[in-house]
């Protein structure tokens, strides 16, 4: 039985495809070239569907995919009815809140207007803390906001930091730490278990015996 996954489409792609790759499982560079958004590897085991980040939960929780490659800040985001998350490891990173570089905290507004493409996540973390919020959804870019003056802070990822250091930000609290998560299908862990079982080892080598 062959099985289908959503992968992130972005930062997390070229590294699990290398993975599968490194397990045998190769898709050919015609169709990783081309515009397609469902391929297959050479042997048919594996069908991948080439998804924006946040629809992998979607996927996956109506089972159009069996398996799904996603970031925990996506996840954590979502709703979605999956399976328990595995930590694959790699694609590290940190979903934090940001600020012009130097600026005053903000006791002094009634309300912190946040930018963040983490709606959720975000309305948390500052009404947690006691902080009237007003959440400002964008798409990406993000870092824009508070140079233009849409917002007070950010929430957003942080890899290298180097997109906030050429914009004039600088991180004032990590919300959390961010790695890939394979998910997977409620009725497809059932009825598939052998074949998610093979997709765990591919992307997990160290754990192989
Ligand atoms: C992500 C994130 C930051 C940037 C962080 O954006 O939203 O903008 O990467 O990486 P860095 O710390 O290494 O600079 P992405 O490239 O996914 O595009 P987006 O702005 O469209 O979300």
């Amino acid at each position: 039985m062959s099985l289908t996954i959503a992968l992130a489409k972005g930062r997390l792609q070229d590294v699990t495809l290398e993975r599968l790759a490194r397990g045998g499982v190769h898709v050919a560079a015609a169709e990783l070239d081309s515009r397609k958004l469902l391929v297959s590897d050479e042997s048919g085991r594996f069908d991948i569907l080439f998804v924006k980040p946040a629809d992998v939960p979607v996927y996956v929780e109506y089972g159009v995919a069996d398996a799904g490659v996603c970031g925990s800040d996506v996840l954590a985001e979502s709703d979605a009815d999956v399976h328990e998350p595995l930590d694959l490891g790699y694609g590290r990173c940190r979903l934090a809140v940001a600020a012009p570089a130097g600026a005053d905290d903000y006791s002094h507004v009634a309300t912190v207007r946040v930018a963040t493409k983490y709606p959720r996540i975000s309305g948390e973390y500052f009404r947690h803390r006691g902080v009237p919020v007003e959440i400002v959804v964008l798409s990406g870019s993000v870092e824009l906001a508070p140079i233009t003056g849409l917002a007070e802070r950010i929430v957003d990822l942080v890899e290298t930091g180097r997109t906030l250091a050429e914009n004039g930000l600088e991180v004032t609290d990590v919300i959390a730490e961010v790695s890939a998560r394979l998910i997977v299908n409620r009725a497809s862990y059932q009825l598939k278990r052998a074949e998610v079982a093979g997709l765990v080892d591919l992307l997990t080598p160290e754990t192989e015996s």
